[in-house]
């Protein structure tokens, strides 16, 4: 597993392609997902692992995003994408008070956290009693084939991105306590969309 130290050395290296590199995964499905899931926030939404900014666009008229992720450089681009308010912080340990927060929102990201439960668990603390925590995540195949695939490969495709794309999100979202209130998973069962009331 990836020290925290690591996981921003390569993610404030990846900011250079990554936006490119997404992008026939974004016209094929993450775009369709991004927008039905993020008309769901309102009010003020915190936005954990935030990357670049590929969100933003989504988010409806009114909603106030405050942006976070462990690589300052990705964050850069979150910027010049139009977030405007932007921190440095590790999803494991959110700088914020109990119940900060209407929405609180993370996509494609519990993959690389070290300890995703942990920082599930950290989203509803900062989340308002009935708020909201949206996911979209991705993870092991339904699939037998593609899932042997994805377990023979995982150490070797984590040492790129520290991205382990055979975890489960599903059971993370259940051992950090949250009860989904929807949980859909599509593209050969790999990419969740998951909503929780917190
Ligand atoms: C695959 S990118 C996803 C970015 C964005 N959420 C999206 O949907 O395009 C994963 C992001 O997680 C961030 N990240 C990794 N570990 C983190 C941690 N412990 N705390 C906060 N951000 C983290 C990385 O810096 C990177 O920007």
């Amino acid at each position: 597993m990836d020290s925290l130290h690591d996981l921003q050395g390569k993610w404030d290296r990846a900011s250079r392609w990554y936006d490119f590199a997404v992008v026939p995964l974004e016209l094929l499905i993450f775009a369709r997902l991004r927008s039905r899931l993020l008309r769901l926030a309102a009010g003020r939404v915190l936005e954990v692992a935030a990357g670049t900014g590929a969100n933003l666009r989504y988010y409806p008229a009114g909603a106030d995003v405050v942006t976070v992720d462990l690589s300052p450089v990705m964050l850069d681009k979150a910027r010049s994408r139009g977030a405007a308010k932007v921190l440095v912080m590790d999803a494991g340990h959110l700088a914020f008070r109990d119940g900060t927060f209407d929405t609180v929102v993370s996509t494609l990201a519990t993959c690389t956290f070290p300890d995703p439960v942990n920082a599930l668990r950290e989203m509803r603390r900062v989340c308002r009693p009935g708020g909201k925590i949206l996911l979209l995540e991705h993870g092991r195949s339904t699939r037998p084939g593609v899932a042997a695939w994805q377990e023979k490969r995982a150490a070797k495709h984590a040492a790129y991105l520290g991205c382990w794309w055979n975890r489960e999100p599903l059971d993370h979202v259940r051992r950090a306590g949250l009860a989904p209130r929807s949980a859909t998973r599509t593209f050969l069962g790999m990419v969740h969309v998951i909503e929780v009331e917190a």
